[in-house]
């Protein structure tokens, strides 16, 4: 089987695990933890970043320290991973969700303003839902396949309509708007290390930013908010800290990362290439006026009814490929969310959707098989 999206972890990934083994420091303080935190800051742009156990966890936390509430709407696209929903919900606050832009399958921010105009109002620099008064609090745009959406649209109305802006940036470690870092896009921006990223710990995350003050709050809030070096607790805090154990891991993925969005970004153009002009099927977006991660690689079929016997014929011919996100609005726990009127690009794109083999180890012959099964598969 050609895997979906496997870890590489042929680097230093085991000499430093030996390393925590050795010094015996394997849980949420050690060497590794703060090495990651100053490695991930310089990779993305940020004044620091903080290691936590996961992206959801990340994502959590940066609502929290954002100023989100209990009762709040949070504004995020409906076609992404369900754990941008659950962190919401985590913080207590609800999903207000948006259609994507098909050109990028990020949230589509014309929308949203539309939204914001037709169905709140601001009262004292606080924005409100019309018909359900409603604090919105926040903007949370997902990075989908490392692509992102126009951020200095976000930016504007986030700053018009007084909006915390936290990017979903689960898939997008390595990528770039306009030339300008990840981490300075958003007030927070969560990063995942998930088994299936560009880069991982194995599970865990990173929140990352350009304010300290906002980082250093996130790093309280997630290390069970203790007030050094008693036992003093300020708050009811989390304990969502990366082990040294992933932490080691992470750093030797990390300094491989130019490499891994390299890779990721060739296979990418090399099925685009390969799937262009294919009756019945196109490509994954690559937005112009980003520099995607090119997370996930794969194909649009025109055909909703042919994806699963895609996706099957193809795992029986050795190729892991595999569905992508069904939006949120579909999923049980999310059906009466507040919605924007029409998500019919999300409606239309999930389940034509099949990501094709795309780990940064993968060969140029495992590349070329893939395209020759794939290109089989849909013609048979
Ligand atoms: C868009 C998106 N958001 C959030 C997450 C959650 O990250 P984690 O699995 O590390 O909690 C993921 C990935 O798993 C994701 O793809």
């Amino acid at each position: 089987m050609i895997p979906l999206a496997v870890p590489n972890l042929t680097g230093n990934e085991r000499k430093y695990l030996n390393e925590c083994i050795d010094t015996t420091f394997v849980s949420s303080v050690g060497e590794f933890v703060n090495r990651l935190e100053a490695d991930a800051a310089a990779a993305t742009g940020a004044a620091s970043a903080v290691a936590t156990s996961a992206g959801t966890t990340a994502l959590h936390a940066a609502l929290m320290v954002l100023g989100v509430r209990p009762g709040d709407y949070v504004i995020v696209p409906s076609f992404t991973f369900i754990a941008s929903a659950n962190s919401i919900r985590h913080a207590g606050a609800y999903p207000w969700l948006f259609d994507i832009d098909p050109t990028s399958w990020c949230i589509d921010l014309d929308q949203v303003e539309r939204e914001l105009k037709r169905a709140c109002f601001t009262l004292n620099g606080t924005t409100y839902h019309r018909a359900t008064g409603n604090r919105v609090s926040a903007l949370m745009p997902v990075y989908t396949l490392g692509n992102l959406p126009n951020m200095d649209q976000a930016r504007r109305i986030c700053d018009e309509w007084h909006l915390a802006l936290i990017a979903d940036a689960a898939c997008a470690i390595g990528a770039t708007f306009q030339g300008r870092a990840l981490a300075e896009l958003a007030d927070l921006s969560a990063i995942s290390l998930n088994g299936n990223k560009t880069i991982t710990a194995g599970g865990g995350g990173l929140v990352v930013g350009t304010n300290e003050e906002l980082l250093a709050e996130v790093h309280h809030l997630t290390t069970t908010a203790r007030v050094w070096p008693d036992y003093d607790f300020d708050r009811v805090g989390y304990n969502y800290r990366l082990t040294n154990l992933q932490a080691a891991v992470a750093v030797a993925q990390l300094e491989r990362l130019d490499e891994f969005v390299a890779r990721k970004r060739a296979v990418r153009k090399v099925y685009d290439e390969a799937f262009a002009g294919i009756g019945g099927v196109s490509t994954f977006p690559v937005p112009s006026w980003c520099e995607s991660s090119c997370w996930f690689s794969g194909i649009v079929v025109e055909d909703a009814a042919k994806t699963q016997s895609v996706v099957a014929k193809l795992n029986e011919r050795g190729i892991g490929a595999k569905a992508f996100w069904k939006p949120v609005h579909l999923q049980a726990p999310y059906a009466s969310c507040e919605r924007a009127n029409e998500l019919s690009v999300s409606e239309g794109l999930w389940d034509k959707v099949i990501t094709l083999p795309c780990s940064t180890g993968i060969t140029d012959e495992e590349v070329v098989e893939v395209i020759a099964v794939t290109k089989e598969v849909l013609s048979a």
